[in-house]
């Protein structure tokens, strides 16, 4: 059991079910209780141990959420682009109320895994230049994948704009397909690195982030809560 005390329209809003306003209507109402006695006061703080219900359901506080989603085509990781529909639509509606976003966004075409959470500052680790936390994909090329691209991505390629990336790890799956592991995040790097050596991604799937890898239950559009273990794995990192 989680150890806190904390305000019982925090525990409630932590959730994403009610906002902090509509937890004090719902209190008015009677509709929450602690420990089976109806109460209004919505300042009141409980413990771990208490057990808080809203309309009969029970509540348990989270400080931070981490939701694991297989993105689909066609949907962006930011608000930047108000024509397109952010991921966050693909959430339940006390899901969207978190204003979850994700660690590290991946282009509108690329599909596979994508952590969205409130928790900015492992969001800023994991994403961090310094850090250096593996990100696993895997590419779809048009063309053949020449063998010397191996050597030419672990020595670091040199993108259009000079930039000499980290080195990345290549392992060629088929002849146009294979699985590449990059320690950054540079806009469209995998793609640009690609045409770096005149070959172009047709489809590109996250796969893993650190020691955290895409549930393969997951179809694409679907997501799900992270279990305490697998927050372990995302935030020991
Ligand atoms: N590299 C890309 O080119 N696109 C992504 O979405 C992620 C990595």
């Amino acid at each position: 059991m989680e150890s806190y005390y904390e305000r019982i329209d925090k525990i409630i809003a932590s959730t994403g079910k009610l906002s902090r306003n509509e937890v004090k209507k719902a209190a008015k109402k009677g509709l929450i209780k602690v420990n089976g006695k109806t109460t209004k006061d919505c300042s009141l703080k409980i413990t771990g141990t208490d057990t808080l219900t809203l309309n009969g359901e029970v509540i348990t506080y989270s400080k931070y959420i981490y939701v694991m989603l297989n993105k689909p085509k066609g949907y962006v990781c930011s608000t930047d682009d108000p024509s397109s529909p952010t991921v966050n639509i693909l959430l339940s509606e006390d899901l969207q109320r978190l204003n979850l976003f994700s660690i590290g966004r991946l282009d509108k075409n690329t599909t596979g895994l994508v952590i969205l959470t409130n928790d900015g500052e492992t969001a800023h680790r994991l994403i961090s230049p310094t850090k250096h936390v593996d990100k696993k994909y895997i590419a779809v090329t048009a063309n053949e994948i020449a063998p010397n691209v191996i050597d030419v991505f672990k020595d670091g390629a040199v993108l259009e704009d000079g930039y000499k990336c980290m080195p990345a790890e290549l392992e060629i799956l088929s002849p146009d397909r294979c699985a590449i592991t990059i320690r950054e995040g540079k806009y469209h790097q995998i793609k640009r690195m690609f045409e770096s050596v005149g070959n172009k991604v047709i489809e590109l799937t996250r796969v893993s982030i650190g020691n955290l890898s895409l549930d393969t239950g997951l179809k694409q559009g679907e997501y799900k809560v992270l279990t305490k273990p697998e927050i372990s794995a995302l935030t020991s990192q």
